[in-house]
């Protein structure tokens, strides 16, 4: 028996998987053997999502049969409906999808009704996830109602429902790759907790709502709007180098900067710098990238830490107008690919999860009747 505790399980393999492959040392990242690379700058995130439920890259005919399911099962339970339009404005928009989800398990029509962990309850889950959002925003926004618009893409239906226009060619695409790119990422700290819920034989909707409260977190999903924070208070170019140097010199931790895994960049931010540039020289406002790539300069020579997947992928989607606090909401709209395909293989090859800890607490103590503590 082991007694060494690594806080936070760092470098504990807790498990094998054939879902994706993080070299951590070299920057790369593969899903189902595909280099992410090559998945960014040639697939869909639909044909992504096939390759993390089923293990291979779909035929034409499995591809437009599974484009077609998803867009089929956009439609919310009217109870949840109701639900969502009862949730207060200023709701923080994770809770709103994390409520949501859960209360999807409870409102789903029967023939959706959560049964046994299945590829048909991922899909539905990532079908219906941007139509959440869609409702929560709208409402708030003060938009039309969602139209489920069936013969549009993933990515085109939730530019759609945060914006309620068509994306340009460019923008869809751009939100395509940043959702091949959130797709799945081995053992982080949501899709963990989506493996641990699982591996008790709960049921999916439970483990994609234990997931969703974790990603949640400034230091996991939460991370991209916290980085337009910082953007917001330094403001311009020249004064970027004092406020990181002050934050760093308060020992504050600079959003969007370091990783668990990676030792170098995060291939997903070499991508997504890309993007911001290409999405800002397309609008004409380089101002997020110009301050972007300042502070990537400073933390870089200051800390020697590298940017990671949430550092430029918040520019990309205020650029195209997504108010701030959606952008995890955007992230989860991705990563449910990889949870359920997490989960699914959690079902096959069963273990529950269970580390232990060093008690570290006292001992021996002798029970003393209330009336007579100190
Ligand atoms: C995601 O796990 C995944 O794969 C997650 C993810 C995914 O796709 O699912 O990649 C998505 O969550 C990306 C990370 C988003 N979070 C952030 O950007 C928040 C800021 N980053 C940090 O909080 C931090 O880098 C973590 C949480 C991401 C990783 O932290 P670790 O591995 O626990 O590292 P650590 O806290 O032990 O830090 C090691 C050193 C420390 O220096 P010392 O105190 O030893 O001198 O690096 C420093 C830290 O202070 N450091 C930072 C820093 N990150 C680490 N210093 C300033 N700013 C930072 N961002």
């Amino acid at each position: 028996m082991p007694d060494v505790v690594q806080r936070g399980l760092e470098d504990v393999v807790a498990l094998e998987s054939k879902i994706c492959f993080i070299d951590g040392h070299k920057g790369r990242l593969i899903y189902r053997g595909y280099d992410i690379r090559e998945l960014a700058e040639h697939s869909t995130f639909e044909e992504t999502a096939y390759l993390l439920w089923y293990g291979r890259l779909p035929t034409g005919p499995q591809l437009a049969d599974l484009t077609h399911r998803l867009a089929a099962l956009r439609t919310l339970p009217p109870r949840v409906v109701e639900l969502v339009d009862r949730m207060p404005a200023d709701s923080n928009p994770m809770d709103v999808l994390r409520t949501a989800v859960s209360a999807l398990a409870i409102f789903e029509p029967g023939e959706l009704r959560p049964g046994p962990s299945s590829i048909g309850g991922a899909q539905r889950l990532t079908a219906v996830l941007p139509t959440i959002l869609g409702q929560f925003h709208r409402r708030r926004a003060g938009l039309p109602p969602l139209e489920p618009k069936p013969s549009w893409s993933h990515a085109a239906y939730l530019l759609y429902a945060l914006l309620d226009r068509e994306g340009s060619a460019l923008e869809t695409r751009a939100i395509d790759v940043a959702l091949i790119l959130h797709a799945d990422h081995e053992l982080n700290a949501s899709t963990f907790a989506a493996r641990v819920t699982a591996s008790t034989l709960s049921d999916l909707y439970s483990a994609v709502t234990s997931a969703v409260g974790t990603l949640k977190g400034p230091l996991h999903g939460g991370a991209n709007e916290q980085v337009m924070r910082l953007l917001a208070e330094i403001d311009s170019v020249d004064r970027v180098e004092t406020v990181i140097k002050s934050k760093l010199a308060a020992h504050e931790r600079i959003m969007g900067f370091g990783h668990r895994v990676y030792k170098v960049e995060d291939p997903r931010a070499t991508i997504l710098r890309e993007w911001s540039r290409k999405i800002g020289e397309a609008k004409h406002d380089l101002h997020y990238f110009e301050l972007l790539r300042k502070v990537e300069e400073i933390v870089h020579r200051e800390k020697g830490l590298y940017p990671n997947v949430d550092f430029y992928s918040g520019s990309i989607y205020a650029l195209l107008g997504i108010p701030h606090d959606l952008f995890t909401p955007i992230f989860a709209s991705s990563r449910i690919a990889g949870w359920t395909a997490h989960v699914l293989e959690e079902y096959d090859d069963l273990r529950l999860i269970r580390p232990t800890a060093r008690y570290v607490g006292s001992t021996d103590l002798s029970y003393v009747d209330v009336g007579r503590r100190p």
